[in-house]
């Protein structure tokens, strides 16, 4: 049985990750300091193991106890308005830390590696699909450490033969009553929509009108984790020869924030309040993938990423998640 070692694996994406493997029959264990993970998100079957993937001896200790085949990098700060405020943060864990994991994997014999990057290193697209090959130009550090990352990696492929592919997502979204999003502070459309539906928030803020966009508001490609997950495990066929792969994974469709909060309220059968406000500094208008290469070199298909279907299981969280804050707030009352 092939054993994998899934950084972030208390996260929301690296968890996801976790299930379709240990679905597969693949063992798996999780590094994750719990900086933004949860412990109760590691899928029953897979060891945690609680330390910062900056930790040599702590890495290295692990890889000593198991032989591991690959490993999948989740782990990472990414939210990007922490990132302008606070960029050395991002080159700290994203960059700095993930050299030491590196080299600790290097000297345990380990090169086979895939890597969680971002459409954020793009930056303002030229063209309205993004295909591999856009030039890239981060609008902040979160993008510019993953690009920086996607560097290094490069230069293990070259000098030490390994075997790495990097996933530029686009906007991971989706959940089941059983998981889903649990980020703080909050940042991504759809939890923050359904969270006003439920009213754990007020009101939902619509950053920009006035977008070149049919409606006015932004467009973004929405690309079910699962989906996400499964091309994780396609890419594990990619691994057996040495070289450096990079791939986007999204749609190729594109949904406003309009369509979203309509299909939100549609799914939720409430009115969500929402508010218009000033566009953000670097939201471009559209953000959309060309996902040509992952569907006719791995065979992917966005299986899971209708956004009403995505939006439904983000739903059916949402409502276990407020049903929790109020058992909660009614125990602290008691
Ligand atoms: N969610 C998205 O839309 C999206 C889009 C593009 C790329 N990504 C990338 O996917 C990955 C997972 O994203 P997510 O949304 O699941 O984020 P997340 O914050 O839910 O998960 C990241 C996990 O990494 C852990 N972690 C952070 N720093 C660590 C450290 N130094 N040592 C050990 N563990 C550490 C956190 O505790 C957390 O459990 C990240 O690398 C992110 O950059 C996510």
């Amino acid at each position: 049985m092939e054993r994998v070692l899934v950084t972030g694996g208390a996260g929301y994406v690296g968890s996801t990750c976790v299930a379709r493997l240990l679905s597969r029959g693949f063992a798996v264990d999780v590094v994750d300091d719990l900086s933004a993970g949860h412990a109760d998100a590691v899928p029953t079957g897979a060891a945690l193991h609680c330390f910062d993937i900056g930790n040599r001896r702590a890495l290295s200790d692990l890889l000593s106890s198991k032989k591991f085949d690959v490993v999948f990098h989740f782990a990472a700060k990414a939210l990007i308005p922490e990132s302008v405020r606070n960029p050395g943060v991002f080159f700290d864990v994203n960059v700095a830390s993930g050299i030491a994991m590196l080299e600790t994997l290097r000297k345990h014999g380990i090169g086979k590696f895939v890597f969680s990057s971002t459409a954020a290193v793009y930056g303002d697209p030229l063209t309205v699909s993004i295909a591999e090959d856009h030039p890239k130009n981060p609008v902040n550090s979160y993008g510019e450490s993953k690009l920086m990352f996607e560097q290094i990696l490069r230069w293990y492929v070259s000098a030490y033969d390994w075997s790495v592919v990097a996933f530029r997502y686009f906007n991971a979204s989706g959940g089941a009553s059983e998981w889903g999003e649990r980020h703080d502070p909050e940042t991504h459309i759809i939890p923050l929509l359904l969270q006003t539906a439920s009213g754990r928030r007020s009101k939902f803020e619509i950053y920009g009108t006035d977008y070149p966009t049919p409606d006015g508001t932004c467009l973004r490609d929405y690309v079910h984790v699962i989906d996400i997950a499964e091309a994780h495990i396609l890419a594990m066929k990619k691994l057996d020869t040495s070289g450096f792969h990079v791939y986007n994974i999204g749609t190729g469709t594109s949904h406003s924030v309009q369509e979203v909060w309509r299909i939100s309220q549609e799914v939720a059968a409430r009115n969500i309040p929402a508010q218009s406000s000033a566009r953000r500094l670097g939201d471009p208008a559209v953000l959309c993938a060309n996902p040509t290469r992952l569907t006719e070199d791995l065979g992917w298909k966005p299986a899971h990423s209708d956004l009403r279907d995505i939006i439904r299981g983000a739903w059916d969280w949402e409502k276990v998640q407020h049903s929790q804050a109020e058992f909660g707030m009614k125990a602290a009352e008691r």
